[in-house]
């Protein structure tokens, strides 16, 4: 794994957009796997500039997101395509029909989730997988479990995971119960991981990523066993990590 310690949220914003353009330099076509949540706005913000002002170009890219809640529809202001819609794909010059987002009201389920693995596979895998992290490690919606998930599947969010996310709606009875996310197994075979982090609230998540045991109750510290990790966090979330362990 290789940290990247930066100072606050707008330096990991910048650094992150930075990498990620860095490989649309070296591969106009990648495929990137996107996130959603508070962490990715700024560097989105980042890579909307830097396509405005003409340096990096989306036109051949795809794009695969992690998750999606189960019950909400794309145009409904708390689901992740809309998120991504919001925040991304409306600012830059994506082709929307390469991007892909989980539907999150598929009449059946196992088809939706059998059809986003073969949507992936289909890609040829992902070139470089942007992750948040859950306070209780969480990656995608994968929830501390005992298994690690292998493909894209359906989960019962976890009580804390509603209530951090309760900000975005009207009262926590809004929260959907349950999502589709991509596996454990989804997102190790992207070439590249660039998992984000930033403040405080993430900083024993990130010790029990980098430091901890290999658990799927902190479903992240499986990234300890990925050959190419990038994580860029800032001060806070990377305060109980050792300076020698930061670049
Ligand atoms: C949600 C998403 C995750 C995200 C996490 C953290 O649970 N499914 O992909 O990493 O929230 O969100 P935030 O970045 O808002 O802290």
């Amino acid at each position: 794994m290789k940290i990247y310690a930066v100072k606050d949220y707008d330096a990991m914003s910048k650094k992150a957009a930075e990498i990620l353009a860095a490989k649309l330099i070296l591969k106009p076509n990648a495929v990137l796997g996107l996130a959603t949540g508070s962490t990715p706005v700024g560097t989105y913000k980042n890579l909307i500039d830097m396509n405005s002002k003409g340096l990096i170009d989306f036109s051949q890219v795809k794009s695969v997101n992690l998750d999606e809640y189960v019950g909400l529809t794309g145009d409904h202001d708390q689901s992740y395509r809309y998120f991504m819609n919001t925040n991304l794909f409306d600012h830059v010059n994506i082709d929307k029909a390469n991007t892909n987002v989980p539907s999150g009201i598929a009449a059946d389920t196992a088809a939706e989730c059998a059809r986003y693995d073969k949507v992936i596979a289909d890609m040829g895998g992902v070139d470089i997988q942007v992750l948040g992290i859950g306070n209780n490690g969480h990656i995608g919606f994968n929830e501390p479990d005992s298994v690690f998930t292998r493909g894209t599947h359906i989960v019962e969010l976890t009580q804390g995971t509603r209530d951090a996310n309760a900000r975005f709606f009207a009262s926590i009875d809004d929260v959907p119960t349950k999502a589709i996310t991509m596996g454990v197994a989804n997102i190790m075979f992207a070439d590249t991981i660039l998992l984000l982090a930033s403040g405080e609230a993430k900083a024993q998540a990130v010790y029990d990523t980098v430091m901890g045991s290999i658990t799927p109750n902190v479903p992240a510290s499986i990234l300890q066993l990925h050959k190419n990790v990038i994580i860029v966090a800032d001060e806070a979330a990377l305060k109980l990590i050792p300076a020698s362990m930061k670049n």
